[in-house]
C-alpha cells in the first residue's frame, strides 16, 4: 500500500508514451494551442471557469503549471499526438495532497480530438504513473454533475462517485452542483 508521495518524480520532468500519444511538460511554444483549447466555449461548456479571451492567459497558466511542478505541488501533461506532434489537450495530477497521499486529476482535449479514445488512453497512462510512479494512494476528480462525457469516462476507467456536493462552486453568478468521483490504487 502506498503511505508516501514519491518526491523523486520532480527530479526530471516525467515523460509518457502510449500507442497514439507523446504525453510531456509544456512549453511557452504551445501557447497559441493551449489558447485554442481554453478559448473553446464546447471545451469550456462544464468546466465552470471562463474561457481564455488572450493568449496571455494561456501564457500565464502555462507558466502556472510549470512552476507548480518545480514547487512538487502538481504535474500538467500537454498530449501530443505521436505521429504529428500536434498537442491536442493536457492531463494534470494537481492539488497533490501529501497528507493523506491523493492528488486531483483534470484534463480536456480540443473537441476535434473528442471520442476517439484519446483521454482514455492518457487516462489511463496517467493513473498508472500516479499509483505506480508518484505512489498516491487515491486519485479523485471534482465534475460538474451535467458533464455526461467525463462522468462516463471516468466510469470506465474504473472511478466510483464518493461525493455529491450541492452548490459548492461559486462561479458566474450561480452556485454549482459538484460531484467528487474517486479511484483508489487498489481499484485500479
Ligand atoms: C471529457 C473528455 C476529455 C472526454 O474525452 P474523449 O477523448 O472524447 O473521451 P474518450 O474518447 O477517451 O472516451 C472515453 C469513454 O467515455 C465515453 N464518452 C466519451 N464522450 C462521451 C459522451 N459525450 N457521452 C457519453 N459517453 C462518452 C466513450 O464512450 C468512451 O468509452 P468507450 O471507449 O467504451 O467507447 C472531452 O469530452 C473533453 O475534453 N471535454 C471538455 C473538457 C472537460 O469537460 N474536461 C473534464 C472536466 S472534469
Amino acid at each position: 500500500m502506498n503511505t508516501r508521495i514519491n518526491t523523486r518524480i520532480f527530479n526530471e520532468f516525467p515523460l509518457l508514451e502510449t500507442e497514439r500519444l507523446l504525453l510531456r511538460q509544456f512549453s511557452l511554444d504551445d501557447t497559441a494551442a493551449f489558447f485554442g483549447i481554453r478559448s473553446n466555449e464546447q471545451v469550456m461548456q462544464y468546466m465552470d471557469s471562463f474561457p481564455f479571451e488572450n493568449h496571455n492567459q494561456a501564457r500565464q497558466m502555462i507558466e502556472q503549471m510549470n512552476s507548480d511542478y518545480s514547487q512538487q505541488i502538481g504535474i500538467n501533461w500537454a498530449i501530443q499526438l505521436l505521429h504529428n506532434q500536434k498537442l491536442i489537450g493536457y492531463i494534470g495530477l494537481w492539488k497533490i495532497n501529501y497528507e493523506n497521499v491523493r492528488a486531483e486529476i483534470g484534463y480536456s482535449l480540443h473537441p476535434f480530438y473528442w471520442g476517439k479514445g484519446y483521454m482514455k488512453e492518457a487516462l489511463h497512462e496517467v493513473l498508472c504513473f500516479g499509483f505506480n510512479q508518484m505512489n498516491a494512494h487515491g486519485i479523485e476528480a471534482s465534475v460538474n454533475p451535467n458533464n455526461r462525457a467525463s462522468i462516463a469516462l471516468l466510469k470506465k476507467i474504473g472511478f466510483s462517485k464518493e461525493a455529491h456536493f450541492r452548490e459548492n462552486y461559486y462561479f458566474n453568478g450561480n452556485f454549482v452542483d459538484s460531484l467528487i468521483y474517486c479511484i483508489n490504487e487498489s481499484d485500479f
